[in-house]
């Protein structure tokens, strides 16, 4: 009897060499220890042995009970390496690879793209870069901007603030609008510049709405700048960024930063308007704040979302999207 159970263990135990993986593995198991498996058959045949055997054939199943499992132990674990090795395979990303032929080699994210063609539009209507630091003073954020301690504007804003210095003083920039500001106090008239860069406000994430987002701001400080360059100049930049048969329109609004001040929108060629920005003529406050004399020049700013053009361009229509950072997602474009 303990002759035919070795036989058994052996072919058992061989039989683990053409198990391919963990649930051919667990089928074996069963069949091996179930109840119709060799060690259960040889169990009970130990009532048929004479008394003084039993003892032998009992310890000769639990040694070989011992060794039939620790093969299969040894077998589960190469065939665990084995899948866990075809699971890194497949999620495999190696970040030094170099890639051969045509394979993509990565592309600049589509809101880099849109502000880099943006700067190049402007560059290209006489325009400057500026920049200013994302982490603001209150005062470049807002007093300068004539915007001033307890204005109801401040809380339109919903502000973040920056935990330095005087409590509420430190904030992260709501928009590009202090870099007029700083381009000001740096540099005489005649200014004409254009600043992209990152706001932030306190909002929830949604299709349209992000905490952080993207804008630019322009400015132009000269002698005699009026209202109809500020048309003038919009139009322009909407025939050479959107197109032929795009044109665009101002509607009145109110921003404390210029006067008169302006919402403008963009059309396309289908007749439908598009919401793009604000835009005004420099209220005189905010020449002096930036040093300059409002008697002798004017000036005329606007500010507009980036990410919003963006969307539009490749057709995207949830913000969060450009967030996400989901290389299938990027890769569209
Ligand atoms: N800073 C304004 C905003 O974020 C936009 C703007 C810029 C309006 C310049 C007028 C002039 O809403």
């Amino acid at each position: 009897m303990i002759d035919r159970l070795r036989t058994d263990a052996a072919t058992v135990v061989a039989g683990l060499g053409d198990v391919a993986n963990l649930d051919g593995l667990a089928e074996l198991e069963r069949e091996a220890f179930g109840k119709t498996g060799f060690l259960s058959r040889a169990k009970k045949e130990i009532g048929s042995l004479p008394p003084e055997d039993r003892k032998d054939a009992g310890r000769a199943i639990n040694e070989i009970r011992a060794e039939v499992e620790a093969a299969f132990d040894a077998r589960r674990s190469v065939l665990k390496d084995a899948a866990l090795l075809v699971r890194f395979e497949a999620e495999r990303l190696d970040l030094t690879e170099v890639l051969n032929g045509d394979a993509a080699v990565g592309h600049a994210h589509i809101v880099t793209q849109a502000w880099e063609e943006l700067e190049d539009v402007f560059v290209g209507m006489g325009f400057r870069i500026a920049e200013g630091p994302e982490i603001e003073t209150d005062w470049y954020n807002f007093d300068a901007l004539n915007i001033p301690p307890g204005h109801p504007a401040r809380d339109g804003f919903d502000t973040l603030y920056v935990n330095h210095g005087e409590p509420g003083h430190t904030v992260l920039r709501t928009h590009t609008s202090p870099v007029q500001i700083r381009t000001m106090l740096a540099q005489e008239p005649p200014i004409y510049i254009v600043a992209p860069g990152r706001v932030f406000r306190r909002d929830t994430a949604d299709a349209t709405h992000m905490p952080v987002f993207h804008q630019l701001e322009g400015l132009v400080v000269d002698r005699n700048i009026s209202l109809a360059d500020l048309a003038g100049t919009i139009e322009a930049f909407t025939e050479a960024y959107f197109g032929p048969g795009f044109s665009s329109r101002l509607r009145p609004n109110h921003f404390p930063f210029t006067e008169p001040s302006a919402e403008f929108d963009i059309q396309r060629p289908d007749g439908s308007w598009l919401e793009l920005g604000g835009c005004g003529v420099v209220h005189p406050n905010v020449l002096r704040a930036g040093g300059i004399d409002p008697e002798e020049y004017s000036g005329f700013a606007f500010g507009f979302g980036i990410d919003r053009l963006a969307l539009m361009k490749f057709g995207v229509d949830d913000l969060r999207e450009l967030f996400t950072n989901d290389v299938r997602f990027l890769s569209q474009f």
